[in-house]
């Protein structure tokens, strides 16, 4: 099939881009193409909300940069800083428009919650469940849209690009759509595109335990490294302090947001310790890699598995109001907020980095975009400001539309070949797939996690190895199902991590190397 825009994901990135081009260009086709449900993403899972700065009393777009800036330590794109900023304000207000809800405060002002590093309170959101509630909104308004087709469980395998043309390339590195494996009849087809959007989310799923859901296996990172594309920042993965401790330890974490530790709750050791004030002067509201570290670092002090979130002297009726979420769901875990402590956990959250792209959203691949976690803007740097992602992927998305306004997308006229999987065969033995899959993320927890030592990051090099040349041979002789190419992709997004640390020399934000002696600042 052939379409004018193939869009890779339909979380807030994927989604507010087709909006915005198929409401401009009625008459040009918009194929969305998503592996779950249509709604299952990270974006679903969002809690704290939209960093914006709307108080003008209060705040001002120059602190919202200076606190972005201090969070990246030095490693961000200041103009970039400067650009998502300012556009806040609007793409914020568009959403809004399509019929997205935020929390309104007594004056009739939209309700601003406060989270780790913000020097202000400039979250919006919809109680604690920002990101279920985009999801709908822009959901409705894509289904209202007549040349915007939506394509649940349907995994892109690959980004097709000159290597897969027998004829003479065209244009160098370019991407002309990707093949698609259909879940549910198993077929795989090619979609033909004359511009390629990937908005293919995070990769928390590498280290198993994480705030991410099943989905996040990096996909979108894996098929551009092939298409080479340029990939950078991967290094720094974001561990997000306070994951609901279960004793388990390898599976999706249910999230304790950023803003209750705004709303005035305490992290404790187990000895009832309030710790966080040795480690910083903004205690509790330090930006999440300080915060992150200096728990794994009293944990590993104390032996203990756990930390925990004291919310017990807050007022509880205004906690249920901002949180009705995170209490039903503490209290599904027996745990009574008036009297009880949470035990929570730093999990794997978020990577800063990913496919490098310009303002416009442009990748190094003629004719592929990228929006959304799975990019690198420079916004971040070394490790992201909390809710600056929601905000990053709207900024993008729209750039990438403006970008495309001007495109008068000529087709180009290529033949495409099929895929071909002559000579391999249904996997007999998934044990195979789901043996590697969690060697793979033991690996990433245990030897590459928030600190990290130049003897361990070597020694996963090796590990890797081993499992990279078993799982290629699989793939080779493997008909595609969805497991093997997440698991394919998974490693292609653990070597991209574990190489960018080895390079990185100096500690800086979310990425820690005891061997960095000389340079390291916090511990
Ligand atoms: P996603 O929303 O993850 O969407 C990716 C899409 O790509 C999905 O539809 C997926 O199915 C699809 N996809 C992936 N691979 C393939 C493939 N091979 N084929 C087809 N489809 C594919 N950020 C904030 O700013 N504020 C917050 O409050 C906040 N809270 C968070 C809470 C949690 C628990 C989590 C996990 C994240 C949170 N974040 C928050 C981060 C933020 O939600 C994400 O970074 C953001 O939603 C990413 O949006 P996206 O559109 O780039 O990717
Ligand atoms: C949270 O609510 O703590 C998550 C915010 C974020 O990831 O930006």
């Amino acid at each position: 099939m052939h379409t004018n825009y193939l869009v890779i994901g339909s979380g807030v990135a994927g989604l507010t881009f087709s909006v915005k081009i198929a409401e401009k260009f009625p008459d040009r086709t918009v194929t969305i193409i998503t592996k779950s449900s249509e709604e299952e993403s990270n974006t679903k899972y969002a809690q704290g909300g939209v960093a914006v700065v709307l108080n003008s009393e209060k705040d001002s777009f120059n602190k919202h940069i200076k606190d972005t800036l201090i969070a990246g330590d030095g490693l961000c794109s200041p103009s970039v800083v400067e650009m998502v900023v300012k556009e806040g304000p609007k793409r914020l207000e568009e959403l809004i428009n399509w019929g997205a809800n935020f929390d309104f405060d007594t004056s009739g002002n939209l309700d601003l919650g406060k989270e780790g590093g913000h020097s202000e309170s400039r979250v919006a959101h919809h109680k604690d469940i920002t990101g279920f509630e985009i999801e709908r909104a822009l959901l409705t308004r894509a289904h209202q849209l007549q040349n915007i087709s939506i394509f649940p469980h349907h995994f892109a395998i690959d980004l097709i690009t000159n290597h897969h043309l027998k004829e003479a390339k065209p244009i160098k590195d370019a991407c002309y759509g990707a093949y698609v494996l259909d879940q549910k009849t198993e077929s795989i087809f090619t979609i033909k595109a004359d511009r390629t959007v990937l908005a293919s989310g995070g990769i928390g799923w590498v280290y198993g335990h994480t705030t991410n859901p099943v989905i996040a296996t990096g996909d979108g990172i894996a098929m551009a490294y092939r298409a080479k594309a340029k990939i950078s920042d991967m290094e720094f993965v974001q561990f997000h302090p306070t994951a609901m401790y279960n004793a388990m330890g390898n599976q999706s974490a249910f999230l304790i947001s950023e803003a209750v530790r705004g709303f005035g709750a305490y992290l404790r050791n187990k000895a009832g310790e309030r710790f966080m004030p040795k480690y910083s002067e903004q205690a509790e509201l330090a930006s999440r890699d300080i915060v992150s570290q200096s728990i794994d670092s009293e944990l590993k002090k104390t032996g203990d598995t756990h930390v925990f979130l004291d919310c017990t002297h807050l007022d509880m009726v205004a906690f249920k109001k901002h949180f009705p979420n995170i209490y039903q769901k503490c209290k599904a875990h027996n745990i009574n907020l008036e009297t009880d402590w949470i035990p929570v956990v730093p999990a794997s959250h978020y990577l800063c980095g990913g496919i490098n792209v310009d303002k416009h959203g442009k990748t190094s691949v003629a004719n592929l975009f990228a929006c959304g976690e799975c990019t690198r803007t420079g916004l971040h740097g070394a490790n992201r400001l909390a809710s600056n992602s929601l905000l990053e992927a709207l900024v993008y998305a729209h750039n990438i539309f403006k970008y495309l306004c001007d495109d008068s997308l000529k087709a180009i006229d290529l033949k495409i070949p099929e895929w071909n999987d002559e000579g391999t065969i249904t996997p007999k033995e998934h044990i195979l797939i789901q043996h590697n899959l969690h060697q793979l993320q033991a690996l990433m927890r245990n030897y590459v996690g928030i600190v990290r030592s130049n003897n361990r990051l070597t020694k996963a090099v090796k590990h890797l190895d081993l499992i990279y040349n078993e799982v290629e041979d699989l793939y080779k002789e493997s008909k595609i199902c969805t497991p093997l190419c997440e698991l394919r992709n998974m490693i292609n997004v653990a070597h991209l991590i574990i190489n960018q640390s080895l390079e990185r020399k100096e500690n800086k934000g979310g990425y820690f190397n005891v061997d960095n002696v000389k340079k390291q600042t916090r511990f």
